[in-house]
């Protein structure tokens, strides 16, 4: 998953976009480049590693006010994350430079033809593909209507482009087209042209892309903090559109029609404060802390006279079962949720990873309600496995963070979490949001099938639950930094738990590893006696999570065997419960501990991580929403 962004306008487009391939880095950061026309010559500066080393580039070689501009930040899919692989990419002619974010699944047939044709390719992209296949159809089209390639007459077309604009421009769109259509697969893709040195070209298929509309400026971008200081004022692309931009205004068309096609302009609500660090170290702190807020938003609106109103679900039926599917993070939600579904809604319950849904030809059935977990609403494997229920006709509700995004705009129905943006690749309260939409959930088909579920206890607890976790959380973040120190050095970690702590178990474990780089698994309290607890000695910890319920008994057990085996466990517990334990982390009395116990474990991984001088908000090898699969 990539960012990129474009900019025509009244500004000096070169530091703008190197601004907003910033405030980008999340999508993905393992190298960049940009492209900018100095007296209508591409200019492409690009580099490996982190932006700051495009930056130093940038300084080096490019003095220039260039109104029009293109960027991108790589999350390698095709090559190496080395310079040569890097976007932007132009066609052997020079006349585009394209940056991408997806995947040409069919690159190679398209690369084979254009070889056949004597182009040469310079690195291992699908992108440097698709540059020269956009420049082939429009070197067929200038040969129709100027009897020249555009290699040959570079300079003569530069010369005319002010006197054909129009002409080079629709020459441009026809030929940017016909090679998307070509394409298959994913793409958000943006075009620069010293042939129509105004114009911005801009498309996407199965990646984000949107349009922010300023005074006399215009920018095409993945998410919306790029150009948020810039405009709040936003158009979202859908599939088979592309969007023309120029400093004087934008035209979205369909990409196989070519006719125009009028888009909604969306106000949004939150400031780019919302995407800053405020004050904190990193942005995964700052989300963490953010939580009790996130509870607060995440609920407003949606209870009322001791009711829960979920409107967007009024006019669905009551599903007999209800399938739960999603990634990550999002995965363990849908399985933490599943206790309360099955317990409030009185509906089975299946939880499922997309990845393995979509391709293992599933039995649905129109009785059930598909639900669809994503943060991002772009992940790849959860968009698939929203779009394959889609195509057999089954509803689909979409519990999504970002506005407007693909699996907000694609499914039947759509839940946002409300959480604000989430900067760091790591998921924190983005699960606990997804947590309360899924309890609220729970509550509403409870609700619909008057099932004695008890609402009432169940909203009042949320309701105090902001104000418990805003009192103990600067607690927690000292229980975690000295927990962090005492186990900084050990390579493995058990995450331990049973019944609703089972799914944090494993988001605890998952937290662990993406950020710390330590081995950590997830495991069923009760599972350890059938196997795993082979491997505990005292280098293998456990972290168990012990909460006040009926499962207690059994798990101060499991803990007990653990322990008996040398093994050290860092019990999460209760205030109110005894446990013979050398590390004890109590943290306040609640009906649902998950929602305390969960950023509990979110701290432990940070302080970890920080501890160990790990890079928290984007860690090795990992994205904030993989878009491809
Ligand atoms: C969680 O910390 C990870 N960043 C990752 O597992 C993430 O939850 C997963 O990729 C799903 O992302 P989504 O919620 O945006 O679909």
């Amino acid at each position: 998953m990539c960012g990129i962004i474009g900019y025509c306008g009244h500004r000096p487009a070169v530091p703008l976009v190197l601004e907003g391939l910033k405030r980008l880095e999340y999508r993905g950061y393992d190298s960049a480049g940009l492209a900018f026309l100095q007296v209508s010559k591409l200019e492409i500066i690009r580099s490996e590693g982190k932006l700051c080393r495009l930056e130093e580039k940038v300084a080096q070689t490019a003095n220039t006010f260039a109104p029009i501009s293109i960027g991108h930040t790589r999350w390698a899919t095709h090559g190496l994350p080395v310079e040569k692989n890097a976007h932007p990419h132009a066609s052997n002619s020079g006349a585009v430079a394209i940056v991408h974010n997806g995947i040409i699944e069919n690159f190679q047939e398209i690369k084979d033809e254009l070889l056949a044709k004597g182009y040469v390719f310079h690195s291992e992209t699908d992108t440097e593909v698709l540059a020269n296949c956009i420049a082939d159809e429009l070197d067929g089209l200038l040969q129709r209507h100027f009897g020249k390639s555009y290699a040959g007459a570079a300079q003569e077309f530069a010369e005319n482009a002010q006197e054909n604009s129009l002409q080079y421009l629709e020459l441009m769109e026809k030929a940017f087209a016909k090679a998307l259509q070509k394409a298959h697969g994913a793409y958000a893709v943006v075009l620069l042209s010293p042939l129509v040195p105004k114009h911005i070209l801009a498309a996407r298929l199965a990646a984000p892309l949107l349009m922010g509309i300023g005074i006399g400026e215009y920018f095409v971008a993945s998410d919306v903090p790029a150009f948020l200081p810039y405009t709040r004022d936003v158009v979202f692309l859908d599939d088979r559109e592309y969007v023309v931009i120029s400093s004087g205004g934008y035209a979205v068309k369909n990409l196989y029609t070519a006719e125009p096609v009028q888009k909604e302009i969306h106000h949004i609500p939150w400031d780019l404060q919302g995407a800053a660090k405020d004050g904190f170290k990193h942005f995964m702190l700052k989300e963490i802390m953010e939580q009790p807020k996130v509870l607060r938003d995440c609920l407003a609106g949606r209870v009322q006279n001791g009711r829960i109103c979920l409107p967007e679900l009024d006019n669905m039926p009551v599903p007999e079962s209800i399938r739960i599917i999603a990634c990550g993070t999002s995965y363990n939600a849908g399985l933490w949720s599943q206790y309360y579904l099955e317990q409030f809604a009185q509906l089975p319950v299946t939880v499922e990873i997309a990845s393995e849904f979509r391709y293992r030809k599933p039995i649905l059935n129109s009785r059930e309600l598909i639900v669809v977990i994503s943060q991002s609403g772009e992940t790849a494997d959860t968009l698939g496995a929203l779009r394959l229920c889609r195509e057999k006709g089954y509803p689909v509700l979409g519990i999504c963070n970002v506005l407007g995004s693909s699996v907000a705009r694609e499914a039947s129905a759509c839940l946002y979490t409300q959480a604000g943006p989430e900067i760091s690749v790591a998921s924190t309260k983005a699960m606990l949001s997804q947590m309360v939409v899924l309890l609220l959930l729970a509550l509403y088909f409870g609700q619909r099938r008057n099932t004695a579920c008890p609402a009432e206890e169940v909203l009042a607890e949320l309701r105090r639950l902001p104000d418990v976790l805003e009192g103990t959380l600067a607690d927690m973040r000292e229980k975690a930094k000295e927990f962090a120190y005492k186990y900084a050095f050990a390579k493995s970690f058990f995450y331990l738990g049973r019944g609703t702590a089972y799914a944090l178990a494993l988001e605890g474990a998952l937290k662990l590893k993406e950020l710390s780089y330590i081995h950590a698994e997830g495991y069923a309290t009760g599972e350890m006696k059938h196997g795993p607890i082979a491997l505990i000695d005292p280098e293998f910890p456990a972290f168990a999570l012990a909460f006040d319920d009926e499962n207690f008994g059994k798990v101060r057990s499991g803990i007990l065997e653990v322990k008996s085996r040398q093994g050290k466990v860092i019990a999460l517990l209760q205030e109110g419960t005894v446990l013979d334990c050398e590390d004890l982390w109590y943290i306040p009395k609640t009906a649902i501990p998950e929602f305390l116990a969960l950023p509990a474990m979110q701290l432990f991984s940070y302080e970890m991580a920080d501890y160990l001088g790990k890079d928290v908000d984007q860690p090795r090898n990992l994205a904030k929403s993989v878009t491809v699969e």
